[in-house]
């Protein structure tokens, strides 16, 4: 008898009950050397892109647990191996979460690991197991920069979506196109914002920084991902120069270089504190503030704000109506942390945008041990440093948690029967009823995003009566 995988600091969904499935074999195969992983690299990036390739091969194999490869691979990452086991349903990807059964070293992004180099010539702390003792250091340290940062976070977050707002409003009604881009105001906006709010530190006293602090963050991460992730640029000039190889650091060090020194500087407190209570060193510090700075809050902030701004700004069923009446009736006349959980239907809308559209939707783990691990219709083993991937995308709309799981359903998570699927909102690498700590990978920000977001459209919905455009620009805005 399988029993469901069990987590001391993460909240076990009470469905999985004990079973007595099937066993089988895993489904899929990796093909022949070279050829299996190109093969199905071409598929990933071109022919099917990433959601039909995991679908096509759950239809194939009818299982939500197979084996396939994950890119990159041939000519030029020798070194990396692309053989997974892919986790496509609730139940089979919480395992991922059980840090008894699983190791999280160095797979943030799969078997492939950017090059130190672009963080210091140092492994910062989502590259770390639970197992690793300087993990602890690290996640105790943002988790504390995270409270500390609460009595200004929304003072800061109002007066820079004020600044920003400001902005739109004045390009657009200059735009001879009814039409005004936000993403680069949105990354001035965020750049500023963490700054001020993780580091303490005002971009403005430095004024390359403030000028284009967001663009240096941009080419960090791109360079450093660009391997994984398909851009839709032309094909096959994608898989030829950008899918091939690894990006060297230096093209980037400029930038990294000169925001490190920002951050030395001007987050003096912080790092001070990193050496006082928490045993880092000045390095570990500096390039870890960087990356939670940069690499998680910045990146996961750029990938989730126009996703929501696009769900609610191009829905025409009534929901801004209902959500301007939720933000001007409830939460009193300042918005904060307690203000925003009134707003029961602006933080369903921000739960099911993520559910949707995870703003990192693979995730990877690898087996510490020989285990057996459950999908809703059987058990497989799973041998010792196999890697497990899930794929957030379709693992949160599994039909036997969510129903109508394709459908946009605002209210979703509202009253009690939503509150329960909360155990099953897995984005930030854990149920969104679980803690992070320590003791697990589940992202630090976990709660400040999710209330950041809510807090953004509360916002909106006090500023404007309606909004219109997609997930690049705005094209219409009534004032209230
Ligand atoms: C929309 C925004 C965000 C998204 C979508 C996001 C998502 C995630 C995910 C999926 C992971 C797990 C990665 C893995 O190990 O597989 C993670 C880890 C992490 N996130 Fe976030 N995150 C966001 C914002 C933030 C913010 C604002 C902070 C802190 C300021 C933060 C700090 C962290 C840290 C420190 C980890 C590593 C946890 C560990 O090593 O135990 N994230 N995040």
């Amino acid at each position: 008898m399988q029993l469901p995988p069990s987590s001391p600091s993460l909240a076990t969904p009470s469905k999985w009950q004990p079973s007595n499935l099937p066993v089988r074999q895993i489904p899929g195969s990796y093909g022949w050397p070279i050829v299996g992983p190109l093969s199905d690299r071409l598929d990933y990036f071109w022919f099917q892109k990433p959601e039909s390739f995991f679908r096509k091969r759950m239809e194939k194999y009818k299982s939500t647990v197979f084996r396939t490869n994950i890119p990159p691979t041939f000519p030029f990452f020798s070194n990396v191996n692309p053989n997974v086991v892919a986790v496509l349903d609730c139940k089979s990807f919480s395992y991922l979460f059980d840090m008894d059964l699983v190791e999280k070293k160095n797979v943030l992004v799969g078997d492939f690991m950017p090059s130190v180099a672009y963080t210091g010539n140092m492994r910062v702390g989502v590259y770390q197991d639970t197992s690793e003792p300087q993990h602890s250091k690290v996640k105790k340290f943002c988790i504390d920069i995270l409270r500390r940062s609460s009595s200004i976070w929304v003072p800061e977050l109002v007066s820079n979506l004020d600044i920003m707002w400001d902005g739109i409003e004045e390009s657009l009604s200059k735009s001879t196109s009814s039409s005004a881009s936000y993403i680069f105001p949105l990354q001035r906006f965020l750049f500023t914002f963490l700054c001020k709010t993780l580091l303490g530190a005002d971009p403005s006293r430095e004024p390359k920084i403030a000028e284009s602090g967001y663009a240096m963050l941009d080419r960090w991460l791109a360079l450093q991902l660009l391997p994984t992730v398909s851009i839709g640029f032309l094909q096959p000039l994608e898989e030829i120069f950008l899918h091939s190889f690894a990006y060297p650091f230096f093209l980037v060090s400029g930038g990294y270089n000169s925001i490190y020194e920002f951050v030395k500087k001007e987050g003096k407190q912080v790092i001070y504190r990193a050496e006082a209570e928490f045993g880092l060193s000045q390095e570990e510090a500096v390039h870890n503030l960087l990356f939670v700075l940069g690499f998680n809050a910045f990146g996961g902030f750029s990938i989730l704000f126009p996703s929501l701004i696009e769900t609610i700004a191009s829905n025409e069923t009534g929901l801004q109506e209902r959500l301007r009446k939720e933000a001007s009736e409830k939460g009193g006349s300042q918005l904060s942390f307690e203000s925003v959980k009134e707003m029961e239907l602006i933080q369903s809308v921000v739960y099911e945008t993520l559910r949707l559209n995870p703003p990192v939707p693979l995730q990877y783990a690898r087996a510490r041990k020989d285990f057996r691990l459950s999908s809703h219709d059987s058990a497989f083993d799973i041998k010792k440093g196999e890697l497990l991937c899930g794929y957030q995308t379709l693992v949160m709309r599994d039909p036997n948690v969510f129903d109508d799981p394709e459908a946009f359903e605002p209210a979703r998570f509202t009253e009690e029967k939503g509150a329960r699927l909360l155990d099953y909102l897995y984005w930030s690498n854990g149920p969104q009823t679980g803690t992070p700590s320590e003791f697990n990978k589940q992202c630090a920000g976990k709660d400040f995003v999710t209330l950041t977001a809510s807090l953004v459209v509360a916002y909106l919905f006090r500023r404007y009566n309606s909004i219109k455009g997609n997930s690049s620009s705005i094209t219409a805005l009534e004032k209230a």
